[in-house]
């Protein structure tokens, strides 16, 4: 990789590599941009294949929190860190105090949270080398209930626009990974009386789905087949791809998944499709929404939650508008607002 030519491309302020053999630490802490804040985003731990898959994560991770975090009228820049190495064998209290080393040498122009394969607990480690850490227990903490409340209003919005109603008693929602917070979506749209289409890797999230919210069960490789209304990618990334768009059988792809689509091209193959699609750093912003709130100093409550999440419907109505108006898809409109918000004008 060419990383200075990536790094131009993507518009990167900084990419810090952590490196310390004692505590078997290989970590990037990758910076986009801090023109509206400090560079928020979480620490992903990962068993990359390569150490390039891992530089790529946290680039295409800390640009994603730039356009995210703008979305949610955030006072915080974008960025992201990646600790490579096994989450289920490789976690030591030593790991992640080394980590808080190297983010608090940033003097606060990075703050980290927990993310895929990190948890408040691990997070704890972090704050005992540095103040420039949220998501804590006690705290914010997990934020993804949150962020599948955000998912929630996200569904609202697009049935709303694509089929005059918010109310999604019998609307049939298809969702892809019963993890934090897909199991948390699951249960608001099961309360809502919405039927519910599950798949996960796991049997027991499956089982789990089916005695408590009446959930038909698939295998994974089925999820993209099923007829429904709402397809909900809450597991992977570019679940969106040429072995997929056109198996769906839906009008709505709305979930919590980062990077849904695998590339630009497959937002205009689900536009030509006529799928909506929820662009995934807008419908998935309540986590971010929540740890901005410990961030700020804001006294943490459900009420502040719950007002600042209204922030995802209205973006989404704004994005779909756009790009109807201008005959563009949904992630290119989501882009441009979000931009037209971060970037330095002149
Ligand atoms: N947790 C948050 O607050 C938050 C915020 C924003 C975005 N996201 C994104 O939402 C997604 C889910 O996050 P999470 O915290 O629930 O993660 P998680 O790891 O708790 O859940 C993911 C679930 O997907 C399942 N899964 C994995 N591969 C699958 C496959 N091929 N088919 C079906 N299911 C599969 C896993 O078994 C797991 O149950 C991720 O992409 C994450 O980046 C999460």
């Amino acid at each position: 990789m060419e990383l200075f030519k990536v790094l131009d491309q993507m518009e990167h302020e900084e990419v810090v590599f952590c490196n310390d053999k004692e505590a078997g630490l290989k970590a990037i802490i990758a910076i986009h941009n801090t023109n509206l804040g400090p560079a928020l985003g979480g620490c992903r731990m990962w068993k990359y294949a390569t150490e390039e898959d891992a530089i790529r994560d946290a680039l295409r991770l800390s640009r994603g929190m730039t356009y995210k975090n703008a979305m949610m009228e955030l006072p915080l820049g974008g960025g992201k860190s990646v600790i490579i190495g096994d989450p289920r064998k490789e976690k030591s209290e030593k790991l992640f105090r080394a980590f808080g080393k190297f983010v608090n040498s940033l003097g606060g122009k990075y703050i980290t949270a927990e993310d895929v394969g990190t948890s408040p607990e691990d997070m704890k480690y972090v704050a005992q080398e540095t103040s420039y850490v949220a998501g804590l227990d006690g705290k914010s903490g997990d934020p993804s209930p949150i962020t599948a409340k955000g998912v929630f209003l996200g569904i609202k919005a697009c049935t709303d626009w694509v089929f005059g109603q918010t109310d999604l008693k019998g609307m049939v929602v298809a969702i892809q990974g019963l993890g934090h917070v897909g199991m948390s979506l699951a249960k608001l749209l099961y309360e809502a009386g919405a039927e519910l289409i599950v798949t996960d890797i796991y049997e027991d999230r499956i089982r789990e789905a089916e005695r408590e919210f009446n959930a038909k069960v698939v295998n994974p490789d089925e999820i993209y087949d099923v007829k429904c209304d709402v397809f909900s990618p809450c597991a992977l990334g570019a679940v969106i791809n040429e072995n997929t768009v056109d198996r769906l059988n839906c009008k709505i792809v709305a979930g919590a998944a980062n990077n849904q689509l695998k590339d630009e091209s497959f937002a205009e193959r689900l536009a030509e499709k006529d799928i909506l699609y929820a662009p995934d750093y807008v419908i998935n912003g309540g986590g971010v929404i929540n740890v901005s709130i410990e961030v700020s100093g804001i006294p943490y409550s459900m009420e502040v939650v719950e007002q600042k999440l209204q922030i995802i419907p209205k973006r989404l109505r704004e994005v779909f508008t756009m790009a109807k108006e201008k005959g563009i898809t949904t992630a290119k409109a989501a882009d441009i607002i979000a931009e037209s918000k971060f970037k330095k004008k002149g």
